[in-house]
């Protein structure tokens, strides 16, 4: 039995009745209204919602890249609110690896270079830069390409190679805006394959996504709508609680 005493692991993302307001008065949109969530470590969690109903706003709080209107934001038990500019960039280069729909290599620059640039934001030395790339790189198997250029891999390819990228910093999140958002059926399936293992390897995952199937993918479903959480399936320990009490709680 686990002790008293036991130290809780703190959340990745804790949000606190976030609110994110856009203009004034009859123009007043409400992004976000009254948002509360918590995510834990080693979860898989897929944000959906129709068009405009905050998963963008929720993303740009989630990942740091915007301020709540009010609310509070613990990222990996920090308390976003009380950092400056400078600080809440550290968090983003740390902390959170991001994926986007349009994968934001840099051309002409080889695969492994492109996934040791976050690196050198960091005192890392070059040579270790590059075996940390390589590592990131076999780690979304794509080791064999390591010296191609972004306009030789294919889409799924490339979203890999941004993958990689995105881990190589060993972040706490990996936070996926839209990934298959510009794929094929066939590359979209790898790239969740690959979530699915990363997940499976215990890394913790938050994907925005509008595409139910990529959606049925995640170990849990957040539904958005109007800037609130209409519907959470819960943690894999709360799912089983409710089908262990027959799914009637
Ligand atoms: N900078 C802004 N200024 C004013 N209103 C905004 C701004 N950004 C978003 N909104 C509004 O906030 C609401 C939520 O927008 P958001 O972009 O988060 O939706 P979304 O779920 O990402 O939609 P989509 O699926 O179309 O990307 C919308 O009504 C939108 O018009
Ligand atoms: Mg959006």
């Amino acid at each position: 039995m686990q002790s008293a005493h036991a130290r809780r692991p703190r959340p990745v993302i804790a949000l606190d009745r976030i609110r994110k307001v856009y203009g004034q008065g009859e123009a007043e949109v409400r992004a976000l209204d009254g948002v509360s969530l918590t995510i834990e470590r080693g979860e898989f969690v897929a944000i959906v919602g129709a068009s405009g109903s905050g998963k963008s706003t929720m993303m740009n709080i989630i990942g740091c890249l915007d301020a709540p209107t009010s609310g509070r934001y613990f990222m990996d038990g920090i308390e976003t609110g009380e950092l400056d500019e400078y600080q809440l960039a550290q968090i983003r280069n740390r902390k959170i690896g991001f994926v986007f729909q349009s994968f934001n290599l840099i051309p002409r620059t080889r695969a492994v270079d492109n996934v040791a640039m976050p690196l050198a934001y960091r005192k890392v030395h070059r040579r270790e830069r590059h075996a940390l790339a390589l590592e990131a790189l076999d780690a979304v198997g794509l080791s064999a390409r390591a010296g191609h250029l972004p306009s030789q891999l294919s889409g799924g390819q490339q979203q890999r190679v941004a993958i990689a990228r995105a881990l190589v910093t060993e972040p706490v999140l990996l936070l996926a805006d839209e990934p298959t958002g510009a794929l094929d059926t066939h590359s979209s399936e790898e790239i969740l394959d690959l979530f699915g293992m990363l997940h499976a390897r215990g890394r913790t995952i938050v994907m925005i996504t509008h595409e139910p199937d990529v959606a049925a993918r995640a170990e849990r479903v957040v539904r958005m709508q109007d800037g609130q959480v209409i519907a959470d399936t819960g943690t894999a320990t709360a799912q089983a609680a409710y089908h262990a009490a027959g799914g009637t709680r």
